[in-house]
């Protein structure tokens, strides 16, 4: 069956993924491209309810096997409700976040291991794979420092707090950051590392140069 192309943005909270999915996709409307732009926990009805319930700090205790079946939960809906029928439809879709960051966070920041998330994701999502995923790894010190302060503001501004994983210690998240490079070397195929403190525009333009490479305009 003919299918669209699924893009993923992954990288740590702070890392500008979610400013470079809109540049992307901004990108792509001028060029009559008109992607399904969705994110992980989230998205449809059900998965803002997971979201709410996964990243409000008034959660607490949450065990980590937990944490990784609604990480889980929440992916199948999106599966289901958006991703695949927009591929179907021969759409492309841009996703913040995907199996990347249940290997990353709960794998290696929660310390569960890589198989268990590639196993979930065989029996769970079908094995899913991205065409393309732009993997944005800006130093750590940078991301601790931008989501801890983006947080502070936004729970001030809105009373919503997303803040239960920017609670955590520096330790979880170099291995999350260590987790990430190591996806990135062994799916060097499917990965595009954006590495180093740069600009938004550098990494809008390491960006668009790595989707008309790798994918839109790829053996053209
Ligand atoms: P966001 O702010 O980029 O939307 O991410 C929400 C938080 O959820 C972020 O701290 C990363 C975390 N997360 C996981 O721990 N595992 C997952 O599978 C996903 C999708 C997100």
């Amino acid at each position: 069956m003919p299918r669209g192309l699924f893009i993923t943005l992954e990288g740590l909270d702070g890392s500008g993924k979610t400013t470079q999915i809109k540049r992307l996709a901004a990108w792509m409307q001028k060029r009559g491209l008109s992607p399904v732009v969705t994110r992980q926990p989230g998205g449809t009805a059900t998965g803002d309810r997971i979201r709410a319930l996964l990243l409000d700090s008034s959660s607490s205790h949450v065990a980590p096997m937990a944490e990784m079946a609604l990480m889980f939960a929440d992916r199948a809906q999106s599966i289901a409700e958006i991703i695949a029928p927009a591929l179907a439809d021969g759409r492309i879709v841009l996703c913040d976040r995907f199996t990347d960051s249940t290997e990353a966070y709960q794998g290696g920041g929660r310390q569960l291991g890589s198989q268990v998330v590639l196993d979930l994701h065989r029996l769970i999502c079908g094995n899913l794979q991205p065409d393309l995923t732009l993997l944005l790894l800006p130093s750590l010190d940078i991301c601790l420092d931008r989501a801890r302060r983006r947080n502070h503001r936004a729970t001030q501004q809105t009373g919503q707090d997303e803040s239960r994983f920017e609670q955590e210690q520096d330790a979880f998240y170099q291995r999350v950051w260590q987790k990430y490079r190591e996806i990135a070397i062994r799916d060097a195929d499917r990965v595009v590392l954006v590495e180093g403190n740069l600009g938004i525009d550098e990494v809008h333009e390491q960006i668009v140069e790595a989707v008309s490479e790798r994918v839109l305009f790829a053996g053209h």
